[in-house]
C-alpha cells in the first residue's frame, strides 16, 4: 500500500509532502483510499463534512456499534510521510490480519479518513472531526479561506459537496462505539515501538495583524516610517521568552508580508502563532504575554496590531476506561501524553477515543525526517489488529 501512497505529493528535491485538503495531490490519497476500500469489498460512506468512511460491516449488515479506526490524509506544508497516513494504512493492514485469521466481525470496523486534520489549507486543524462532532460553527467554517482567498463553502462546492449540509452529524456518531487512531510519535517521548496516549495537551493557533504603511525602502528616511516587520520581529522574539517563563511552546511558523517585496517597506505583516503546554493557565498566559508584548513594540512605530484566536483546544483527557482495557490487551507498553492535537482529541468530547503510537526513532515531525521503522510498523499493526479483535469481540 505504502508504494502507491508514498509519491503522491511528495516534493522530490526536499522529500517533504504537499498534501493540501481538496488539492490534487489529497484528491490523489483520497481515489487511493477509495481504491483500497473497493479491493477490500468494503462499504464506502461519505459524510457532509468531506470525512470518508470505509466499513466492514458485519454478516447480518447492521451499522450500529461500530468500532471506527482511521487518521487523515492531509499534510503539513513540507511534512513527513506519517503523520495521518500510518494510521490509515495500518488499519488496512489490520482489517487484512484479521481476515486473514478467519474473523468475521460481530459488529462494524470502520477506517475513517478525516479531512483537512492540520488546517495547513483553510487555517483551523482537524476541520473535519470538529464539524462531525459539531466542535466549529458551520457558517465559521464556510467562510474560512485559504491562501488564495477561495471560501470552504467554494471549495466544498467544487469537490461535489453542499456547503450549506456540513456541520454535526448525530447520526452517524451515534452508530460509534469509540474511536482508536493509530499515529506515528511525534517526538522523542517513547522509546518502545508501541506506546498508548493519556492526554493531548492545551493547544491552540492566535494570528496577529500588524498594519503600518508601505514604502520606498530607499526614499523613506526611519523617522518616517511604520514599519510593521519591527514589531513582528519583536513578537518573535516574546514568543520564545514567554513560553520560557510559563513552562510552555510557542512557535511562529507562518508569516506574510504584504507586498513581499526586497526594496518596500510592508503595509501588513500577519503572523501566525502556536502555542502548547501541560496547563491551560499557563497557555493562555504565553498568548496574553506576546500579545501584550507586541503592542507595546508596535506603539513607538505607529503600527496597530489585531489579534485573533482561530482556534484552541483544552486539555483532553482519554477515555480512561478504553485506555485501560487496551492497555491490558497490549500489556505493559507505555502510556504518554503529546503535545500534538488529533481527530482523536476533538472526537473524544463525543465518544470514547484512544490513540496507540508508533517510535519514531528521529523525534522529528511536520518534516521530512519522521520516520518509524518497518518493524515498528509492523508492531503497530499487530498492536491495532489485536485492540479491534477485543474491541469487537464484546
Ligand atoms: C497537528 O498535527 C498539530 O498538532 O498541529
Ligand atoms: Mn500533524
Ligand atoms: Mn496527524
Ligand atoms: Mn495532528
Amino acid at each position: 500500500m505504502w508504494a502507491e501512497l508514498l509519491p503522491v505529493g511528495r516534493d522530490e528535491a526536499t522529500g517533504g509532502y504537499h498534501r493540501f485538503a481538496w488539492t490534487p495531490a489529497e484528491l490523489e490519497c483520497r481515489a487511493w483510499f477509495l481504491d483500497e476500500a473497493r479491493r477490500r469489498d468494503l462499504d464506502v460512506e461519505h459524510d457532509a463534512n468531506g470525512n470518508m468512511f470505509a466499513w466492514w460491516l458485519p454478516a447480518d449488515g447492521s451499522r450500529g456499534d461500530a468500532v471506527l479506526t482511521g487518521s487523515h490524509l492531509d499534510s503539513v506544508p513540507g511534512g513527513g510521510a506519517f503523520d495521518g497516513p500510518l494510521g490509515i494504512v495500518s488499519a488496512f493492514a489490520a482489517l487484512d490480519d484479521l481476515r486473514g485469521r478467519g474473523v468475521t466481525p460481530r459488529r462494524p470496523i470502520g477506517i475513517g479518513a478525516f479531512a483537512e486534520e492540520e488546517g495547513a489549507r483553510f487555517g483551523v486543524a482537524c476541520l473535519g472531526s470538529r464539524l462531525l462532532s459539531g466542535a466549529i460553527d458551520p457558517a465559521r467554517a464556510r467562510g474560512l479561506t485559504d491562501a488564495d482567498g477561495h471560501t470552504f463553502a467554494e471549495v466544498m462546492h467544487n469537490a461535489g459537496f453542499d456547503p450549506e449540509a456540513i456541520g454535526p452529524d448525530d447520526g452517524l456518531l451515534a452508530r460509534i462505539s469509540c474511536y482508536v487512531e493509530l499515529h506515528v510519535e511525534q517526538g522523542r517521548a517513547l522509546d518502545e515501538p508501541v506506546g498508548v496516549a493519556s492526554a493531548i495537551v492545551p493547544h491552540g493557533r492566535w494570528r496577529f495583524d500588524f498594519a503600518g504603511e508601505g514604502n520606498h525602502a530607499g526614499t523613506t528616511g526611519l523617522s518616517d516610517r511604520r514599519d510593521p516587520m519591527l514589531p513582528f520581529a519583536h513578537m518573535v522574539i516574546a514568543a520564545r521568552e514567554a513560553a520560557e517563563r510559563n513552562g510552555t511552546v510557542a512557535t511562529v511558523g507562518k508569516i506574510k508580508v504584504v507586498p513581499g517585496g526586497v526594496n518596500a517597506i510592508p503595509s501588513s505583516v500577519t503572523a501566525w502563532l502556536d502555542a502548547r503546554g501541560p496547563l491551560d493557565d499557563a497557555v493562555r498566559r504565553t498568548v496574553k504575554d506576546v500579545d501584550e508584548a507586541a503592542r507595546v513594540a508596535a506603539r513607538p512605530h505607529r503600527v496597530s496590531v489585531d489579534f485573533a484566536e482561530e482556534s484552541y483546544t483544552e486539555i483532553v483527557d482519554f477515555n480512561l476506561a478504553l485506555r485501560d482495557r487496551i492497555t491490558a490487551t497490549l500489556g505493559g507498553v507505555p502510556v504518554l501524553p503529546t503535545g500534538a492535537g488529533h481527530d482523536a482529541g476533538v472526537l473524544s468530547a463525543r465518544l470514547p477515543a484512544a490513540m496507540l503510537f508508533v517510535r519514531n526513532p528521529t523525534g522529528v515531525s511536520h518534516a521530512p525526517a519522521e520516520f518509524a521503522e518497518p518493524a515498528d510498523r509492523l508492531a503497530g499493526v499487530e498492536a491495532l489488529t489485536a485492540v479491534l479483535d477485543d474491541l469487537t469481540r464484546g
